[in-house]
């Protein structure tokens, strides 16, 4: 069966006898994929990062509600924090991964196409979590399966759940409306920004992005945040905004996605941050960053109260799994 990658979330409609507030796990995702944040509405969002916070304070409350539930696991690229997580979170629900393993001992390596292992292994489970190098690909692939497809990163282009999970620790720490917000580093090749600047784009916020300007947010993206009516500006150097900011995401110069490593050699260990480059920085900074870093924050950021990283790094278990339990709800009903 062909399926649409169009809009994720079908909220029901208010049942009258259902008292105010309604809680947040009465709302059901329909069976359907998450391949870029511009799918996503405020009301989207605020639904996954509200769940995910009745998930982080009692745990228990959803351990082994999905037993019996099959998540399949294709990641085409490298990845820790991502596939792991999206494992943890299944299995915390009580349900379990069929993981594809390394491209190189899968079938791929035998010249399979992306569209045929997707097919096939969405038979074998209940929904799909894909990363590949190429961009586009997680759409492609969402036109071939009738389980939901999560995009967990297709080359430069999206990495949806990484977004959410970016957006429920900007909510812990500093707020999403009123935001000031400098995003820095790779600009140009980095999934995680492109993401982030779209779904912020539902939240009244102001965009610094910080780069080289070989590294530069893609045209086409500075066009769809205008667009929207959002205040965004460009720099190439951090100290002009940082003593403004509420948050500051820091990223990885995307080496693997350059196609000339002379260009990569020009550019890599420019803007890093260590404490020093950070003293006149707000005391409530949030400094976040997706991982892995190289060397673009110095270990000397660790010991500041405002590294936010590694507990943004956690935040992708609740956040996770409250995007399958939302997902995947209809069927355990
Ligand atoms: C990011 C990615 O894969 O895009 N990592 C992640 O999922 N946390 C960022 C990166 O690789 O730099």
């Amino acid at each position: 069966m062909v399926r649409n990658s169009v809009s994720v979330i079908d909220y029901r409609q208010p049942n009258s006898e259902i008292q105010e507030p309604r809680p947040t796990h009465h709302y059901k995702m329909r069976h359907d994929h998450l391949i870029t944040t511009k799918q996503l509405s405020r009301g989207d969002i605020e639904a996954v990062l509200d769940r995910a916070a009745e998930i982080d304070a009692e745990p228990e409350a959803v351990a082994g509600t999905y037993d019996g539930t099959l998540l399949g696991l294709l990641f085409y690229e490298p990845s820790t924090r991502t596939k792991m997580s999206f494992e943890t979170a299944m299995k915390r629900l009580g349900g379990d991964v069929v993981d594809m393993g390394a491209v190189e001992s899968s079938s791929v390596s035998k010249g399979e196409s992306l569209a045929d292992t997707v097919r096939v292994i969405a038979g074998y489970t209940d929904a799909l979590v894909l990363r590949h190098p190429r961009e586009g690909a997680a759409t492609m692939a969402s036109e071939f399966v009738d389980v939901p497809l999560l995009n967990a990163g297709d080359g430069a282009g999206h990495h949806p759940t990484q977004t959410l999970l970016d957006l429920y620790t900007i909510r812990e720490n500093a707020g999403l409306d009123d935001l000031t917000i400098g995003i820095m580093g790779d600009l140009k090749y980095g999934r995680t920004v492109h993401s982030l600047a779209y779904a912020l784009t539902n939240f009244e916020t102001t965009q610094h992005f910080i780069s080289p300007p070989s590294l530069q947010l893609p045209r086409e993206v500075v066009y769809d945040l205008h667009q929207q009516g959002t205040s965004i500006k460009e720099h190439d150097t951090l100290e002009s905004v940082l003593e403004t900011l509420d948050v500051l995401y820091v990223t990885r110069i995307q080496e693997e996605r350059f196609p000339d490593k002379d260009e990569y050699r020009k550019v890599a260990g420019q803007y890093q941050i260590d404490a020093e480059t950070l003293a006149d920085a707000r005391e409530g900074l949030t400094i976040m960053h997706p991982l892995p870093r190289v060397d673009e924050i110095a270990p000397d950021v660790d010991e500041l109260s405002q590294a936010t990283y590694f507990e943004q790094a956690h935040n992708g278990i609740p956040v996770r799994m409250a995007l399958l339990d939302l997902l995947l709800g209809d069927s355990n009903e």
